[in-house]
C-alpha cells in the first residue's frame, strides 16, 4: 500500500450486490480548478444500484470496471491550481461530476471546486454524506423547477425516502401545505418533519385522499402502480407534476395535456451554491437529516441489498475513513 494508491469499491461487471468489491487503485490527482477530498463517508442512492445492474447512469459510464458513488463528505487534502475558495483542511460535502462517473465509494475523490460546499457544521460526516444528491434533487425540484410558494398544496410521493424527507421539509420551509405518501409507521415522523397530511399508500389510493394540488413531487414513477399517471388526477388545472424517477413517457405527456396540467422530467445537477444554502438550513435547525443505517466500505454490497428493498427511512451511508 503506497501513498499513490487507495481503497475503492470496484465492479468488474454489471450484476447484483456481489459485484461490489474493495480493491487497491491509483489515488486521483486534482487538475487545475479541482480539489482532492479525503472521504470520510459516502452516501448511497438508488441510482447507484440501478447503475450497478446496468441501468441508471450505466449508459454514460460505459462498461465496467468503474467505481460507483456520487455523494461524499470529507476533508480537502489538496487543491489544484487556481482554486481560491477552498483550502486543505476544509470540511466539505458534494455531489461532484454527476451524471459522469465520480468514484465516490473510495478513500479519495477529486471534483471541480465549485461543485463542493462547506459541510454543515452541526452534523457529522455520515449525516453530511447523506445530503447532496437527495437534497439537491429535492431543492432543484421544489425550488428551482416548481417554484413552490407559501400556501400552495404540494404532494410528495415516497416522502419517507432519501429525496422525499428533504422535499417535505423544503416545501414546508417555503410555507406550502404538504401532503406525504408513506407507510403508516412513518407518519408520526413525517408530521414532525412538517407534513400536514399523510396518506398510507398501502391501504389508500392517494388520488382518493388528495385534490387541488399545485405541485406533485413524484418519487415513485409509473413503473410502480402507475404512480405518475395517477398523480395527474390530484392536480388542479395548470398544476405541475415533476416526474423524477423515470421521466415523462409520450403516454404520460399526452395524459397531462388532456388533463390540462403540466409535467416535466427532471435530472439532478451538481450545485455547490445550493449546497451552501442547504447547509445553512441544516445548521439553523430548519432541516433534519435522517440516516437509517451505516455500512463500512467493505460492505457496500450489503448496503445496496438493503436499499434495494425500497423501504429505507431517510438514507444509507458508507463509512470510509475516520
Ligand atoms: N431524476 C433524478 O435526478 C433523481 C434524483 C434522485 C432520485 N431519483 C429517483 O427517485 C426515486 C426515489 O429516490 P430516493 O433516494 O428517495 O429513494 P429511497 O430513499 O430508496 O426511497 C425509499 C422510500 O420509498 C418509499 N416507497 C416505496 N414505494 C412506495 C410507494 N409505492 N408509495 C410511496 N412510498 C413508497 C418507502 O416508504 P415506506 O418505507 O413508508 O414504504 C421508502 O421510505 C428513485 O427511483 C431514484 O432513482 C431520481
Amino acid at each position: 500500500m503506497s501513498a499513490d494508491t487507495m481503497r475503492a469499491v470496484v465492479q468488474d461487471g454489471f450484476g447484483g450486490p456481489e459485484v461490489l468489491r474493495v480493491q487497491q487503485v491509483p489515488r486521483p490527482v486534482p487538475l487545475p480548478t479541482e480539489v482532492l477530498v479525503r472521504v470520510h463517508a459516502a452516501g448511497i442512492n438508488p441510482v447507484d444500484w440501478k447503475t450497478r445492474g446496468g441501468t441508471g447512469m450505466a449508459g454514460l459510464l460505459g462498461e465496467p470496471p468503474f467505481t460507483l458513488g456520487w455523494d461524499v463528505s470529507g476533508v480537502v487534502e489538496e487543491v489544484g491550481f487556481g482554486v481560491t475558495t477552498l483550502k486543505p483542511g476544509d470540511a466539505v460535502y458534494g455531489m461532484p461530476w454527476f451524471p459522469r462517473v465520480a468514484n465516490g465509494y473510495a478513500e479519495y475523490v477529486t471534483g471541480p471546486a465549485r461543485q463542493w460546499a462547506r459541510k454543515p457544521a452541526t452534523v457529522d460526516h455520515v449525516h453530511a454524506a447523506a445530503v447532496p444528491l437527495a437534497a439537491l434533487t429535492a431543492w432543484q425540484a421544489v425550488v428551482d423547477t416548481a417554484n413552490v410558494r407559501a400556501g400552495q398544496r404540494v404532494l410528495v410521493t415516497a416522502a419517507a425516502g432519501g429525496v422525499g424527507h428533504f422535499a417535505v421539509q423544503f416545501a414546508r420551509h417555503l410555507g406550502a401545505h404538504v401532503i406525504a405518501t408513506a407507510s403508516a409507521a412513518r407518519h408520526p415522523w413525517l408530521k414532525e418533519l412538517g407534513a400536514d397530511e399523510t396518506i398510507d399508500y398501502t391501504t389508500t389510493r392517494f388520488e382518493d385522499a388528495a385534490a387541488d394540488v399545485d405541485v406533485v413531487i413524484d418519487l415513485v414513477g409509473d413503473a410502480h402502480d402507475q404512480t405518475s399517471t395517477r398523480s395527474l388526477k390530484v392536480l388542479r388545472a395548470g398544476g405541475l407534476l415533476v416526474a423524477i424517477p423515470q421521466g415523462v413517457s409520450p403516454e404520460l405527456a399526452q395524459a397531462a395535456e388532456a388533463a390540462g396540467v403540466r409535467v416535466t422530467p427532471f435530472l439532478v445537477e451538481p450545485d455547490g451554491a445550493a449546497l451552501t444554502t442547504i447547509a445553512d438550513l441544516i445548521d439553523a435547525g430548519e432541516v433534519a437529516v435522517e440516516v437509517e443505517e451505516t455500512f463500512p466500505l467493505e460492505q457496500a454490497g450489503a448496503a445496496h441489498a438493503r436499499g434495494e428493498n425500497l423501504r429505507t427511512r431517510g438514507k444509507l451511508v458508507l463509512t470510509v475513513t475516520n
